[in-house]
């Protein structure tokens, strides 16, 4: 069992969670993730690691299905069942570069680790986060820290670039020299940027955690086509070069269990409300 120090949300339906361990801060490092299960029937969630110290791990979430409703309702004392990390292959590092960190939704928590690391690093960080709009954006303090410039887009311009991310990127992109683009977010958000940048010619890394189940390595679920050979994120990933995965396929097999995760919150919400 391990016990919740804190549960927050931060933006409406995205929370972080911290949550004790004196382990797994050891190994940890940007790109990893931890799975946590909420109770003894509760599902294994993958999450990124956004955060870790001697005495606990952090997490952010968003509510989507009954397992991650369970975890937006913890409070600070409540236990979970099952936290196993660090998991997956951390993010390749590279040095004296300048790098483009893409974050939208819960992908913006998991920039954290991995701009930290860029800039220890030596790397020239821009930071870029963005969202339908102004109070959907968080962290930035806590961003600007790391990044040497720092970029705020909303799709309907009530904070920075007034858009869609390509907005930034194309006006960004004229006068500036970048290395590298690493894009956290949602699948439409990793898809979109990997087009974007591909007619760019510039290198795009993407985190495909949203694509992950189990994060067993059996389920088969996270299953994705990398320059025509099958992998799957949560052995093999989960960062992948976004010019090599087939999007195509990926973004067919993208809502497989919606059906059945909309019937268990139902199921659940009528069990808590009667
Ligand atoms: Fe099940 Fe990767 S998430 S095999």
């Amino acid at each position: 069992m391990y016990r919740v120090l804190k549960r927050e949300q931060i933006v409406p339906n995205i929370h972080l969670l911290v949550i004790e361990t004196n382990n797994i801060h050891k190994n940890a490092k940007a790109g990893e993730f931890v799975v946590v299960r909420v109770d003894e029937e509760g599902e294994r969630i993958p999450l990124n690691l956004v955060d870790w110290d001697e005495k606990s791990v952090s997490v952010i979430f968003m509510e989507v299905g009954t397992s991650t409703r369970k975890l937006g309702a913890l409070k600070e004392g409540d236990v979970i069942e099952t936290l196993a990390g660090p998991l997956g292959r951390p993010t390749e590092m590279i040095e004296d570069k300048s790098i483009i960190c893409i974050g939208g939704c819960y992908g913006i928590g998991a920039l954290y680790p991995v701009i930290r690391a860029f800039k220890q690093n030596r790397n020239r960080v821009i930071t870029a986060v963005e969202g339908r709009s102004s109070f959907l954006l968080y962290w930035q303090k806590k961003l600007q820290e790391y990044s040497d410039e720092l970029y705020e887009i909303t799709r309907d311009g009530t904070k920075g670039y007034e858009g869609h991310i390509n907005v930034f990127l194309e006006e960004y992109m004229k006068d500036h020299k970048v290395d590298l683009i690493y894009c956290q977010g949602c699948t439409y958000l990793t898809f979109f940027v990997s087009q974007i940048t591909k007619s760019m010619g510039v290198k795009t890394i993407v985190g495909l955690n949203p694509i992950m189940i189990d994060a067993t390595g059996m389920c088969g679920v996270c299953r994705v086509i990398i320059n025509g050979e099958t992998k799957f994120a949560c052995v093999d990933g989960p960062e992948f070069d976004g010019h090599a995965v087939d999007w195509p396929n990926l973004l067919a097999r993208r809502h497989t269990y919606h059906s059945q995760e909309q019937k268990s919150l139902s199921f659940y919400e009528c069990e808590r409300y009667g």
